[in-house]
């Protein structure tokens, strides 16, 4: 029974099996003939195979319906080598998707023996050449995309025969010349996108007007000129218009019906003018109405259906629109972003913003607003940014101002505000706060010190009285500028050691150290104590002129009066009282070098030595005796390589140190010179030489000390070229917020700061062997590391010159100094390899600098033809102590 059975099911089915079996076995060795001229370095298709028995509609990106190989997505898998034309013999491949790999071709053109494709993607692959005319052959495709590759040349008129695309793609690449008047027959073009093609040089072709289906238009960044067309009245279908970024001028056309569907309208950033067409975004007549589901309601939805209703997006800033800002705008349901910056407009914000319940960032910056803070302001909770800077905002901040939770940034810099600053209760996120430069009155609320992320707070060029809250210091302040107001009283002490005096400026009764005027004990008595402080003044200044002639007749015993004021510690025998050196740094003869924190002078003493003096504001972030010590410390640090501090000097306002000075200058003011012609031999002893000092900072000293500042400006040379680190460790004198902040500047541009440095809470070794790695590259190469006068952005910077070069084949010879004779390049291409260790991105990859040391000396040990492998030279005997 069993038997018979199971005969009449073979027999049954074995023409049918046999059937599928043909057909399976030849799509599947379509397959294997696709996958031969494939390059598969992850072998992620090992599934497609002749003797594997998985079938294969289940191989890999296979996706079969009714049988038949319908889609193959082989996206995202490192393939690169040929694609075939071979896959087009699979007769119902529908659909090819191979975005992401690494196809290295011209766009591949035989895949129109693909009958009855309709999806071709090879987005993000490194395809190059021409579209051909004949792209046309592509008569099935509904979806083509070529975005992200290097495909170059014109856009063919072929492509207005692709009667059925609906997506086309072709952003990102290099295309160039004008875009041909042939869109227009791609008449089922849903999404246009050809942004991002800086080399198209060209109008907007106005049958664009005729895709009357169009929802995404996407012309961003590339190179479109002239008027916009009138031709967008037709396209109600679209919905998101991007057309910034190019170089559009004259007016906005009429938008018509457009409006209806829009969510994203974006034209910033061109030279447009004039104003926005009138009646944007108003009530039309029913008549021109298509009536959507929408998904407000309340007070508004009684209302007819409005224009601009859908929109979310409104962005027109960085142009040169005038007139009224559309009203509407202001209260529509759905609207989300509005960016008006840097226009003229005029107009004013009206109360109606409470309508727009899903706002969170406007920005109106630089235009001419005249208006109120509307009273709805408070009450939208979505809002994370208002700025409306440089206006002529009037009137007072409403209570409620800061009501939003998730609001942090607010700038009404530069308007006409008058009356108090609200006390602040409800925007815990608020992270900046700019009103400067209006009317306000009253006192600074105090409820400021309660928002614990607040980083900025400009309150400068007001009117503000009273004191500063001392709970503000509670606050980690990046910026705080208070100044040209009426604030007196006492700064409270780390407001003025972490930031610039500048911000305080222009308050005549404020008092603190490093302020014009110190607090006395009894504050109140300020003019009186200003009167003792003048007075003081006075006598110490006659006194130290009485002494310093002194000193030239041969009498010097006037020293002790004058060490109320000023403080002098020689950690060397220098023969100079203070008031020789505060008279001599007075002198038109002393040289001056501006510095961080201050000058640098150099002085030649009446014992014919010469003494650099680096003269710092003192911040008060130190007690007396801390400071004594730090300074103490450093001057211990007896090491061939480093700057000896001989001394320092200090007073309630500045501290001076003194420190050898070194007549050759400074590595850095070598490599600036036009004829930098040092040999290699004398690089490498400064190479070494700055790591050994490096290395003895961080790893041989009685504490880890981190330098700080390691730039070749800061790497002395003496009369051998033997090089000695100065500037070193400042932060332990200034403290960590004033140090932090001096360089707040120098850190966004200057190659020496490793990538980590802005986001990173602390400054580690890693980040010093980086600084120390730019300056191998500036030996090596022989450039400095900014290029002042370079005009290519990429070669401004020496790393990343470095890094561009040498990912080209052979580029590493390339960036060798031409002035070191060919023999040396072996050794400098070592030099390299280091120094690109060094500036490696990763922290954790870059050596440290003993192993530097290390690496140097064993080049240059083999240089000299010395046996012995090199050994870590033992620094103790170059740091002998005194
Ligand atoms: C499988 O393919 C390989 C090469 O692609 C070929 O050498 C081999 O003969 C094939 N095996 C069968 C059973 O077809
Ligand atoms: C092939 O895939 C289908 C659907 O995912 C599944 O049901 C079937 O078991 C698979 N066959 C093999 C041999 O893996
Ligand atoms: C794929 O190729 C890219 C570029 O060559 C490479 O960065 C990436 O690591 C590769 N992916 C894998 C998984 O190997
Ligand atoms: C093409 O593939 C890329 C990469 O996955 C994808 O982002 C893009 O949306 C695809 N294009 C189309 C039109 O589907
Ligand atoms: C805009 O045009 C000006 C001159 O007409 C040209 O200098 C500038 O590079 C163009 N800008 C862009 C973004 O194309
Ligand atoms: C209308 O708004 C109210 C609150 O204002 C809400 O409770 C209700 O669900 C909304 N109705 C619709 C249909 O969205
Ligand atoms: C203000 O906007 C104008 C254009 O309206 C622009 O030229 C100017 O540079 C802007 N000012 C600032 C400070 O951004
Ligand atoms: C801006 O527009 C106002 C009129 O609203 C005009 O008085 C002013 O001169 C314009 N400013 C600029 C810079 O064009
Ligand atoms: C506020 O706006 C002014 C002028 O537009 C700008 O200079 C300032 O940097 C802004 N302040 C903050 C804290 O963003
Ligand atoms: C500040 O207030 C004083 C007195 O009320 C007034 O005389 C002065 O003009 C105001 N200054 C500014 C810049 O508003």
């Amino acid at each position: 029974m069993a038997v018979s059975w199971s005969n009449v099911i073979t027999l049954l089915c074995f023409p049918f099996s046999l059937f599928i079996l043909s057909s399976a076995s030849s799509e599947a060795e379509i397959l294997l003939s696709f996958k031969d001229s494939l390059e598969d370095v992850l072998n992620v298709l090992s599934e497609w195979s002749n003797t594997t028995t998985i079938p294969h509609c289940n191989w890999t990106g296979i996706t079969c319906a009714a049988e038949n190989v319908y889609s193959v997505d082989l996206q995202s898998l490192n393939l690169s080598g040929e694609i075939s034309s071979s896959i087009c013999q699979l007769s119902k491949l529908t659909s090819l998707n191979l975005a992401d790999n690494l196809f290295n071709q011209a766009i591949p053109l035989h895949l129109t023996e693909c009958e009855s494709l309709e999806y071709l993607n090879i987005s993000n692959n490194l395809i190059w050449g021409n579209i051909p005319d004949d792209i046309s052959g592509f008569k099935s495709l509904k979806v083509l995309d070529i975005s992200r590759n290097h495909v170059e040349g014109k856009i063919p008129d072929g492509i207005g025969s692709l009667k059925n695309l609906q997506v086309l793609n072709l952003a990102n690449n290099f295309l160039s010349g004008s875009v041909p008047e042939v869109l227009g027959g791609c008449s089922e073009l849903l999404v246009l996108d050809i942004s991002q093609n800086p080399f198209l040089l060209s109008e907007i072709p106005g049958d664009i007007g005729k895709l009357d289906k169009l929802e995404q238009l996407l012309l961003q960044s590339s190179g479109l000129y002239e008027e916009i067309p009138d031709v967008f009245e037709g396209l109600g279908s679209l919905s998101i218009l991007d057309l910034s970024q190019n170089n559009l001028t004259g007016r906005l056309p009429p938008f018509g019906k457009f409006m209806q569907n829009l969510v994203s309208f974006d034209v910033s950033q061109n030279r447009l003018s004039g104003p926005i067409p009138d009646g944007m975004c108003e009530p039309k007549g029913l008549t021109n109405m298509v009536l959507h589901t929408n998904s407000f309601n309340g007070t508004i939805s009684n209302d007819i259906i409005k224009e601009c209703d859908n929109l979310e997006r409104f962005q027109v800033q960085n142009n040169m629109f005038t007139g009224e800002f559309p009203s509407r705008l202001w209260s529509l349901p759905k609207i989300m972003l509005i960016r008006a910056e840097n226009n003229n407009f005029s107009g004013e914000i009206p109360d109606a913003i409470s309508k727009a319940v899903q706002l969170e960032q406007v920005q109106i910056d630089n235009n001419s607003f005249v208006s109120k803070v509307p009273q709805g302001f408070g009450s939208i909770r979505s809002l994370y940014r208002f700025s409306a800077s440089q206006n002529r905002i009037y009137g007072e901040l409403p209570p409620n101002f800061c009501d939003s939770p998730v609001m942090s940034i607010i700038n009404f810099s530069h308007n006409h505000l008058s009356g108090s600053i609200p006390e602040i209760r409800n925007c815990k996120k608020l992270v900046s706060l700019a009103l400067a430069d209006n009317n306000f009155v009253g006192e600074i609320p105090s409820s400021l010190a309660d928002l614990p992320v607040l980083t900025y707070l400009d309150l400068s060029e007001n009117n503000l009285t009273g004191s500063i809250p001392e709970n503000l210091q509670n606050l980690k302040l990046a910026l705080f500028n208070v100044s040209f107001n009426r604030l007196s009283g006492r700064v409270p002490v780390s407001l003025i050691s972490g930031l610039p005096a500048s911000f305080l400026q222009g308050n005549p009764d404020l008092c603190g150290p490093g302020l014009p005027n110190a607090c006395s004990r009894k504050h109140k008595m300020s003019s009186l104590s200003k009167f003792v402080v003048a007075i003081i003044i006075i006598v110490v200044v006659v006194v130290a002129a009485a002494a310093f002639r002194a000193h030239f007749i041969g009498q010097s015993n006037h020293q002790k009066s004058l060490t109320g004021t000023w403080k002098l510690f020689f950690f060397y025998p220098l023969r100079i009282a203070e008031h020789e050196l505060l008279m001599a740094m007075d002198e038109k003869a002393a040289k001056r070098i501006n510095g961080a924190f201050g000058e640098v002078y150099i002085i030649r003493l009446p014992s014919g030595e010469s003494v650099a003096i680096k003269k710092m504001e003192n911040f008060g972030s130190l007690s007396l005796k801390s400071l004594k010590e730090e300074v103490k410390n450093l001057a211990k640090i007896r090491h061939r390589n480093i700057v000896r501090i001989l001394g320092f000097c200090h007073s309630n306002d500045s501290i001076l140190l003194i420190y050898e000075h070194l007549d050759r200058g400074s590595l850095g003011d070598l490599i600036g010179k036009s004829d930098f012609d040092l040999p290699w031999r004398v690089r490498m002893k400064i190479a070494i030489g700055v790591a050994q000092g490096l290395a003895y900072l961080h790893e041989d000293y009685l504490q880890v000390l981190l330098h700080r500042k390691i730039k070749s400006t800061n790497i002395l040379l003496d009369a051998d070229y033997e090089p000695k680190l100065t500037d070193f460790a400042l932060d332990r004198i200034v403290g960590e917020n004033a140090f932090r902040l001096s360089l707040v500047s120098e850190s966004e541009t200057s190659p020496y700061f490793p990538p980590e440095y802005g986001y990173a809470k602390k400054a580690t070794l890693e980040m010093e062997t980086y600084s120390y790695g730019v300056i191998l590259l500036e030996l090596v190469t022989g450039r400095q590391a900014v290029q002042p006068s370079s005009s290519v952005e990429d070669s401004h910077n020496v790393v990343k010159w470095v890094r561009r070069k040498i990912n080209i084949k052979d580029g590493a010879q390339q960036v060798l100094d031409r002035k070191i004779p060919h023999e040396y390049h072996q050794e400098m291409l070592s030099v390299l390899d280091i120094a690109v260790k060094c500036t490696n991105v990763m922290p954790e990859k870059r050596p440290s600098m003993s192993e530097i040391v290390r690496a140097l000396n064993s080049i240059n040990s083999s240089r000299t033809n010395v046996s012995f492998k090199a050994v870590s030279m033992p620094l103790g005997e170059s740091s002998a102590s005194l």
